[in-house]
């Protein structure tokens, strides 16, 4: 994942919070498919957990990431795992497919993005992802900025999120130079391992940044009262509402 302005990663968190992230890429790995033998980039690998079991299959994965905590923690796997932003990959014909599991909607630059992707991969090599798509976690959003409103700010110009629909996205891996197999959106009501504040603490915090401390607490509070009757079941359980964005495209 790319943290832009004041996102960061903390392991230990995102093991409390958001583990299902990775448990829930299986259909994401089963669409790359790798190959014994294959070279394969995991764009935004996070701790690593995907990438793996990208490497357990045989392939020569390789992870990135822009966030030093994650990188130490993909390393401490014993994988092959380097700090990179997205944005300016440096490979050079040097994969067979890039592979990316929830990270491509936190790098705001997308065609800078592709065009790494693009230089990286073989000639025909594949891009397999899975990243938020439009209208990915719309209530979360919509309760967030409504607060912020409320104290004169526009949440959306302290979003570290990009969530195209499938045509835009569509048409900037054809720009780009990529065609596409496949391209969809799917909804996905998704449980919360622990609560909507975790998730807030470890997904959304940028948004907060804006205010002190003691001003963020109660913006928090404020979020999730407005969440609790839509995301929050009668026996405590949360859910998040995801849709993601799930492609196959290869490099022309
Ligand atoms: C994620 O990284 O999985 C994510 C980020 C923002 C909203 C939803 C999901």
């Amino acid at each position: 994942m790319q943290p832009p302005h004041t996102q960061r990663w903390d392991p230990a968190g995102y093991e409390r919070n958001a583990r299902f992230v990775s448990d829930l890429g299986t259909p994401v790995l089963e669409l790359l498919a790798p190959r014994p033998g294959e070279r394969i980039l995991d764009l935004g690998c996070g701790d690593g957990a995907l990438t793996e079991r990208i490497a357990a299959s045989g392939a020569r994965a390789t992870g990135v990431d822009a966030s030093p905590e994650f990188i130490a923690a993909a390393r401490a796997r014993g994988l092959d795992a380097a700090v990179m932003d997205g944005r300016h990959l440096t490979f050079e014909n040097a994969f067979d497919a890039v592979f990316s599991n929830a990270a491509l909607h936190w790098m705001r630059d997308p065609d800078a993005v592709l065009a790494g992707v693009y230089r990286a991969l073989v000639p025909g090599g594949r891009f397999v992802g899975e990243m938020g798509g439009h209208g990915n976690v719309a209530a979360i959003v919509v309760a967030v900025s409504a607060v912020l409103a409320r104290r004169g700010l526009d949440a959306m110009q302290h979003s570290p999120w990009y969530f195209p629909t499938a045509q835009e996205y569509a048409a900037k891996l054809e720009a780009a130079g990529f065609g596409v197999d496949s391209i969809a959106l799917h909804p996905r009501t998704t449980p919360l391992p622990t609560d909507m504040a975790g998730w807030l603490a470890t997904f959304a915090d940028s948004f907060f940044a804006p205010l002190t401390p003691q001003e963020r607490a109660l913006a928090r509070d404020e979020v999730l009262a407005l969440l609790r009757p839509v995301l929050c079941d009668s026996a405590g359980r949360w859910t998040a509402d995801y849709v993601r964005l799930r492609f196959v495209g290869h490099r022309l």
